[in-house]
């Protein structure tokens, strides 16, 4: 049966038409574009590139399962005739696990009813980024059996959104937690905060299939851990037993696949988004997520941040804001931030290591302007320049040059319009390698303004 969020937060992930518009998710379509959606064992899984997005994980799938077949097969051509015994033993011991962590990927995959198959324009796809977060796995839903209550990551998660939670003093009510990896800290804020509705949306098969699989089908799973450096007296690899708590309450808590920056989500909705370990690794910059937060929550509603500030490789040095650039982004877009709080906090801390790694985990939580738009902060260049996601005001004075393109431009601008509203107009005139934001944020700098 199709697990899917109520109607009021919903809509469709290519053309925003919402459920009173064209977008049908019992039917996982949309009449307003003609898109049409898939669901695995009844968790949707809508993105914007509809049933593509099926025949990418079919592909992904596939490969991933090959490749890891392809290493195991290399490893038995192994010449070991110079190791020791125990060596040889260790090397076969280490092949089996090998073995069993593809085998349980395939059940994990298979169950959720997605078939293997390659499909000829995803054929060079590089499926390891499927298993970029395997760790999560593991943290979210097999150490906590093996450790102490107080060396647990998830309780500590769950410690620090509570007490965000409770500076804001008031319900969750819906709540979708973005980047949700495996889904364990989304369906422990569920069981212990309450919150009306829970979305716990990702993108990557593997972690939210896990998600959907343990908490919504309560169906067990097991996954092998190999540590691969070893550790005096301590096992280098385990199979680990995956099971959630005994949650209660779950029909309210859905798993989601999908893409934060397209998700088949309505704008101004939420009541509260909580973003965990989230704001540095998605693929844009931060920036980009306060407009998009500001977007799908509420007047007024509130955003949870938990994570560090370790950016990925894709983030230029010049969109690697400190934590104070981005208090002042905040408040340059209305949001009042009444929370914050930095701790240090053990990190994968795998029950097959004594070695740790900590890292700096801050946490705030601020609260969306209650009107729309918010009071413009006295700033040089304008708020509406610095994050293009702001109207831009009518009382701006354009200077046009009496170029007709400029004038274009100029007529956009209506009291709700915004920079990204614009970029999005001029995107089919501009060639391929244009970036449109820039285009438009440039023609307001260099002409507009002056
Ligand atoms: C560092 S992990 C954190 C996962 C989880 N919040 C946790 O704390 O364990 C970042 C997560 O964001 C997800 N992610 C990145 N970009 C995304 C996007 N555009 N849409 C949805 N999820 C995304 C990744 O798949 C991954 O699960």
């Amino acid at each position: 049966m199709l697990r899917q969020p109520p109607h009021h937060l919903l809509a469709c992930p290519t053309c925003q038409a919402d459920t009173n518009n064209g977008f049908t998710p019992e039917q996982q379509n949309c009449t307003a574009c003609g898109q049409q959606f898939f669901d695995l064992q009844g968790m949707p899984c809508w993105f914007d590139v509809g049933l593509a997005q099926q025949q990418l994980w079919e592909s992904l799938y596939a490969l991933a399962i090959k490749s890891g077949q392809n290493n195991l097969e290399r490893n038995r051509q192994r010449n070991l005739s110079d190791m020791l015994p125990s060596s040889v033993k260790r090397i076969h011991n280490m092949d089996a696990v090998n073995n069993s962590i593809v085998e349980a990927m395939d059940v994990l995959l298979n169950d959720m009813g997605l078939n293997k198959t390659v499909h000829p324009e995803f054929a060079n796809y590089d499926p390891s980024r499927m298993l970029q977060y395997f760790e999560l796995l593991l943290r979210d839903w097999a150490w906590d059996g093996a450790q102490h209550q107080a060396e647990s990551e998830n309780a500590r998660e769950l410690e620090r959104i509570s007490a965000a939670h409770k500076a804001i003093d008031k319900p969750l009510g819906d709540t979708w937690v973005i980047g949700a990896g495996a889904g364990r800290l989304s369906a422990d804020i569920h069981h212990h905060l309450k919150p009306s509705h829970t979305i716990a949306l990702d993108t990557n098969p593997v972690l939210i299939s896990c998600a959907h699989r343990l908490v919504a089908q309560q169906k067990p799973w097991q996954l092998p851990e190999i540590h691969p450096g070893p550790q005096l007296g301590i096992p280098l690899t385990k199979v680990w037993p995956m099971n959630a708590p005994s949650y209660t309450n779950m029909d309210t808590w859905y798993a989601v696949a999908g893409n934060a920056w397209r998700p088949p989500l309505k704008q101004h909705s939420f009541d509260t988004l909580i973003t965990p370990w989230f704001m540095d690794v998605n693929g844009r910059e931060v920036r980009d997520l306060i407009g998009q937060v500001q977007k799908y929550l509420k007047p007024g509603g509130v955003w949870i941040n938990t994570g560090p500030l370790l950016y990925g490789p894709d983030i230029t040095d010049m969109h690697r804001y400190s934590h104070e650039e981005i208090i002042e982004l905040l408040e340059v877009a209305g949001f009042e931030v009444i929370y914050q709080n930095k701790v240090q906090s053990p990190y994968l801390d795998t029950p097959l290591s004594e070695e740790k790694r900590i890292e700096q985990i801050w946490t705030f939580a601020a609260v969306a302007p209650s009107e729309f738009p918010p009071t413009y902060a006295d700033i040089n260049p304008p708020a509406w320049i610095v994050l293009p996601h702001l109207p831009i005001p009518t009382n701006q004075t354009f200077n046009t040059h009496g170029n007709p393109v400029l004038e274009h431009l100029v007529a956009q601008v209506n009291g709700t319009t915004c920079i990204n509203d614009i970029a999005d107009i001029m995107r089919p005139n501009l060639g391929e390698d244009k970036n449109p934001l820039e285009v438009v944020r440039g023609a307001f700098l260099e002409y507009l303004l002056k």
